[in-house]
């Protein structure tokens, strides 16, 4: 009798930790979602579109990339944007299939960030 009370306490407990950790766990992913972008941009895009958007790589230059930040580019809307990065465009890789959707929404806006 004891035990079986001790052990529903426990799962008692447990239940109401995840219902409480649950609001606060989904903020947190929300917020790392834009790390994600830096971090997904850094690993993925760099090498062509340099840190700064510039396209000043090597690669980027020998494919005569436009500057991220620039008007050419920023006067784009997002969903022009987001369907190069999804489908691609000319030597410009599609990323739907490997990063999915939030993640290339959330590259829209980390490219937002480039803006001069
Ligand atoms: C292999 C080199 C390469 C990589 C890697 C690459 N891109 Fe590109 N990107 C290009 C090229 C080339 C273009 C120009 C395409 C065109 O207009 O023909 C382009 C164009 C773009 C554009 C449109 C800019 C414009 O000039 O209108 C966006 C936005 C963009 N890339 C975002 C990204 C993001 C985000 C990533 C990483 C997930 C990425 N690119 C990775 C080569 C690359």
């Amino acid at each position: 009798m004891k035990r079986s009370v001790l052990k529903l306490t426990v799962i008692a407990l447990t239940v109401a930790a995840f219902v409480w950790a649950a609001p606060r766990s989904s903020g947190v992913v929300a917020a790392g979602e834009e790390e994600d972008a830096a971090a997904t941009y850094k690993s993925k895009c760099v090498m062509c579109h340099a840190p700064d958007g510039s396209g000043n790589t090597p690669v980027g230059k020998s494919m005569k990339l436009r500057d991220l930040g620039s008007a050419d580019v920023q006067g784009q809307s997002d969903s022009q944007l987001y369907d190069v990065i999804t489908k691609g465009k000319g030597k410009m890789p599609a990323y739907e299939k490997s990063l999915g959707e939030d993640t290339c929404k959330a590259l829209v806006t980390h490219i937002r960030s480039f803006k001069k």
